[in-house]
């Protein structure tokens, strides 16, 4: 793998292939955003890097999006250990209040037991939905940005220029 910093995403109607190009393009850290499509390229390109940015859709009431599942075995595989990785969820909260983000949880699951650190929280305000497998525990925040294009398109573009310049940060 080149000297990027891998962005690993799935995505079957191209929200979250979306989000993943125009991260890509707005990222200012000193190395530039290596798209990873987990369909075409898999897991194995993420194994050596030291700061990672997963991208992950929620499908079918609280599941993995179907490429994800594809490749689940493999990257439950990946010892994670030091390594830095923000998540980003995309989801919708008005069609599937009951699930939401539920994806990005149960990859959070498998990063930190993995011995992953999880970087760059996201508030839970100004969300509306009932149940989430991707918050904190305890805490008003998720632990990655939630974003929805299917209910929220607006708001994407300034939730990224927040979140980007905290993981910015956090991997610097
Ligand atoms: C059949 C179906 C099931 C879905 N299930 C969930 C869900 O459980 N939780 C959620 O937050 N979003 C759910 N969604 C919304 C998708 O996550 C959302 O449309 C997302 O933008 C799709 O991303 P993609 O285009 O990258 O695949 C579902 C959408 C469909 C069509």
């Amino acid at each position: 793998m080149g000297n990027g910093v891998p962005l690993l995403y799935g995505s079957t109607t191209g929200n979250t292939a979306g989000v993943a190009e125009r991260i890509a393009e707005r990222w200012s850290g000193s190395e530039p955003i290596e798209l990873i499509d987990i369909s075409a390229d898999g897991v194995t390109p993420i194994m050596e890097s030291e700061t990672l940015i997963i991208g992950a859709p929620t499908w079918d009431f609280g599941e993995l999006q179907q490429d994800w599942a594809d490749e689940w075995q493999s990257f439950c595989q990946i010892d994670f250990s030091g390594v830095r990785v923000a998540l980003f969820g995309v989801g919708d909260q008005l069609g599937y209040p009951e699930w939401f983000q539920d994806a990005m949880g149960l990859i959070a699951n498998q990063v930190c037991k993995a011995g992953g650190v999880l970087v760059a929280p996201w508030p839970n305000q100004g969300y509306k939905f009932e149940a989430s497998l991707a918050l904190i525990e305890g805490e008003d925040q998720f632990i990655g940005l939630a974003l929805d294009e299917d209910s929220q398109a607006w708001a994407t573009d300034e939730r990224l220029e927040v979140w980007l310049k905290q993981v910015q940060s956090e991997f610097s």
